[in-house]
C-alpha cells in the first residue's frame, strides 16, 4: 500500500542555522522558509536527488513540535512520510487493522498542498508516520 518515501522531517530549534548547515556544510539545495501556521511550524525543504528532508521549526505558542524539542534539545528525526495513492482508502484499511490515526482522522492539507494524515508512533515502532496522497 505505501509507496515512495516522500520526506524525512527533522525538528530543529534554529531554522536559519539548520538551513546553513544543509546548504553550506552539506551542499544541498534548500528552499525558502515556508510558514505553516495551521500546523504550528515553519518549514524548509532540502531537495535531494531521490527524496526530500523537511526541517521544521516551531511556529506559535502551541506548536506540536515544541514538546519534542524539549525532549530533544539538539533536534532530531520527527517523522517520516510515505506516499499513498488513496489516502482515505489507506486510512480505512489502517483503522480496520487497529492503527490509530491522530487528530480528527480526517486528512488535512500538508506542506506540499496535498492531503496528509499522521499515525500514532506507538503503533509504528516508535516512529511518527505521515501519509501523503501521491
Ligand atoms: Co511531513
Amino acid at each position: 500500500m505505501i509507496g515512495r518515501l516522500n520526506h524525512v522531517a527533522i525538528a530543529v530549534k534554529d531554522l536559519a542555522a539548520a538551513t546553513a548547515l544543509y546548504r553550506d556544510t552539506l551542499g544541498a539545495h534548500v528552499s525558502q522558509q515556508l510558514p505553516q501556521p495551521d500546523h504550528g511550524v515553519t518549514v524548509v525543504f532540502v531537495e535531494l536527488p531521490n527524496s526530500k528532508i523537511e526541517l521544521l521549526e516551531p511556529l506559535g505558542a502551541d506548536s506540536p513540535i515544541a514538546k519534542f524539542l524539549e525532549r530533544n534539545p539538539d533536534g532530531g528525526v520527527h517523522h517520516i512520510c510515505y506516499e499513498v495513492e488513496d489516502i482515505l482508502a489507506a486510512r480505512d484499511r489502517l483503522k480496520a487493522q487497529g492503527a490509530r490515526v491522530l487528530g480528527s482522522g480526517e486528512p488535512r492539507i500538508g506542506a506540499h498542498g496535498k492531503p496528509v494524515l499522521f499515525l500514532h508512533p506507538k503503533d509504528f515502532n516508535g516512529t511518527l508516520v505521515e501519509l501523503e496522497q501521491a
